[in-house]
């Protein structure tokens, strides 16, 4: 490739530097002509129960969006959260691995010299705490209702420190519809978590409905942001 008065060494360099091909974008500085997104994420993640909905065609820059959101309103001491849906996920496993999350960093901070079980009890939560075991084997159980997925939330912001913020990426790799209306009834009561617990999902779609089917009260709880592609002079 040639383009005049950049040498093609310099040429890869640039884009090296400015492009991370399957790797998201993480900070406001590297994400180009998304500025309007992002104060619209500000303002919903500053009004009471709001939650974010972002929807366009693959490689548009969802994750992206959502990851450099997610970092941007997150609590000053404690990274966000990320997990993908799979293609065998459901809303249980999904909530799990929220929770699971959590497990890591406190392994990986909280790790007790004895190696010893970890003590990940809240009684707060109604005994529905986490299985305690030896280090590594612990692991939040699956919920079976929206209630204990509430609850696994909860323990995940309890063990945080300021805002919680989640991004469920890649929704439509969930197929079944009795799973997408789980996450419906589910965004519902995002808000009884109250305003330090935000959630940022993300799927390819055309339109939010086609990933939730139409849940109304979920609408009005969700900021949805359709992506479009960058234009070339954003880039
Ligand atoms: N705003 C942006 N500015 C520059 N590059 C971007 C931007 N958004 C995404 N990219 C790049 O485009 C590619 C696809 O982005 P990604 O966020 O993975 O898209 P999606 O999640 O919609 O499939 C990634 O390599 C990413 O680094
Ligand atoms: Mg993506």
């Amino acid at each position: 490739m040639s383009i005049p008065h950049i040498s093609e060494d310099n040429f890869r360099a640039l884009i090296a530097e400015n492009f991370t091909p399957s790797d998201e974008i993480r900070t406001p500085e590297r994400l180009f002509g998304r500025q309007k997104h992002l104060t619209a994420i500000d303002r919903a993640l500053n009004s009471p129960g709001r939650q974010i909905f972002v929807y366009g065609d693959r490689g548009v820059g969802k994750s992206s969006l959502a990851i450099t959101a997610a970092f941007i309103h997150t609590g000053s001491t404690s990274e966000p959260i990320y997990v993908p849906c799979g293609r065998l996920s459901g809303f249980s496993d999904v909530i799990q691995a929220v929770g699971n999350k959590t497990i890591d960093i406190v392994e990986r901070f909280e790790k007790p010299a004895t190696g010893r079980g970890l003590n990940l009890n809240v009684p707060a939560f109604g005994g529905f705490g986490v299985t305690a075991g030896t280090p590594g084997s612990s692991a939040i159980p699956a919920p079976t209702t929206i209630d204990e997925a509430l609850d696994v939330i909860r323990y995940v912001a309890a063990k945080r420190q300021g805002r919680l913020v989640v991004v469920i990426d890649e929704m439509e790799r969930i197929e079944k519809v009795e799973e997408r209306d789980k996450f419906a009834e589910f965004i519902k009561n995002i808000p009884t978590l109250g305003n330090e617990v935000r959630f940022i999902f993300c799927g390819i779609a055309s339109d939010v409905n086609e990933l939730l089917n139409a849940h109304p009260s979920a609408g009005r709880i969700l900021e949805t942001i359709q992506l479009e592609r960058l234009r070339h002079d954003a880039l």
